[in-house]
């Protein structure tokens, strides 16, 4: 087993410098170095994520396993290349796709996240679960940002390749990506042992809300602090980069993400036509039943203080109402 290991191992780091020497210095790698030029990736950014290019050929990986000796088997379990169907040999996984390879905590390739160029399905191929790479544990960029979280203590959550890398550009050197939105309880207690402080940067649109909506109570559960970013527009990190510039990413999106209390009051306010007294005054017995769980007195009082002067309530009579509600999940518990 620990042998299977080391050699997959040694398997990744293989593909992941033929990826990127194709990449660099081939004919094919062209079209896919000018593909991420545009999307704003520079040469020292490809090298410093080791992204590379996986040419359209069915057997370049195969070919260069196979010659160096590698037991093909052990290589399709561990996802880097797929048995014919009619059982005859085998061919590469990733075919004409830019390969982002994912690391370990120690920098270690063990797997791939591999892109097309233009549409079609999948947009992103990513390894399958193996021996080395287990997706629900595993942060993408945590090598790299690591020494930064600890510095800062705090860590900042994408869910993309893009997104890591385009912000890491902007100055953002603490940041990871759940490579999605499937936020685990094993992700938060990783973020928990690094840092105490988290920033939720999902993408703006409805997918990437709800599930910074979601990601609250799971970091807070693992002792995290936790801040969401809101990028207007439904942009995410990278495209709100490429519309507004660096400066104003790290300005407007990241240092003004707000405490997870603030988010959860701003969030389910659409589903209230604060037009009307009754909808208005349910939004805010609603508010006032979040505020209440607060531990905190002095944030209690904050919040109660800004709800009740942007609805011109008086701060007395939502206080009452306030204690009340603790007196009340005080009686249930
Ligand atoms: N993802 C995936 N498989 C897919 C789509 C997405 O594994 N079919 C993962 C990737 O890690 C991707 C992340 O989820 O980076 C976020 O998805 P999405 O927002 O759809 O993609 P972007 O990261 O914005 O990709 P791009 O900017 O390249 O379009
Ligand atoms: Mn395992
Ligand atoms: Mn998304
Ligand atoms: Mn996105
Ligand atoms: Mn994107």
């Amino acid at each position: 087993e620990s042998k299977e290991r080391a050699k997959l191992l040694e398997a990744y780091e293989l593909a992941d410098k033929l990826y990127q020497y194709i990449l660099h210095n081939t004919e094919q790698g062209k079209a896919a170095k000018q593909y991420l030029m545009g999307r704003g990736i520079t040469g020292k950014l490809m090298e410093t994520f080791g992204i590379g290019y996986a040419p359209s050929r069915w057997d370049t990986l195969v070919n260069l396993l196979d010659k160096k000796q590698f037991p093909l088997p052990l290589m399709e379990q561990g996802g880097l290349i797929s048995a014919k169907q009619d059982g005859t040999g085998y061919v590469d996984k990733f075919r004409d796709r830019v390969m982002f390879p994912i690391r370990d905590w120690k920098g270690q390739t063990i797997a791939f996240g591999g892109r097309l160029m233009g549409d079609g399905q999948p947009k992103y191929l990513n390894s399958p679960e193996s021996m080395l790479f287990h997706k629900s544990r595993t942060l993408y960029n945590l090598h790299a940002s690591r020494p930064q979280i600890r510095k800062m203590q705090e860590i900042v959550l994408f869910e993309g390749y893009m997104d890591v890398i385009r912000s890491w550009d902007a100055g953002v050197t603490n940041g990871v990506a759940t490579m999605g939105t499937a936020l685990t309880p094993e992700h938060a207690e990783a973020i928990r042992r690094l840092a105490e402080r988290v920033t939720v940067a999902y993408d703006g649109d409805n997918a990437g809300q709800s599930a910074a909506y979601k990601s609250i109570p799971l970091l807070e559960n693992a002792g995290c602090q936790v801040k969401i970013a809101v990028i207007p527009g439904g942009m995410d990190p990278d495209e709100y980069i490429a519309n507004h510039g660096s400066e104003r990413f790290v300005r407007e999106v990241i240092e003004t993400a707000v405490p997870s209390i603030k988010y959860k009051l701003l969030y389910f306010r659409k589903n209230y036509r604060m037009q009307e007294d009754g909808e208005r005054l349910r939004y805010i017995q609603q508010a006032l039943r979040l505020i209440a769980g607060l531990t905190s007195p002095i944030e209690r009082e904050h919040y109660v203080k800004d709800l009740t002067s942007e609805f011109r309530y008086s701060y007395d009579s939502a206080m009452q109402t306030l204690n009340e509600i603790r007196l009340q999940t005080e009686k249930n518990s």
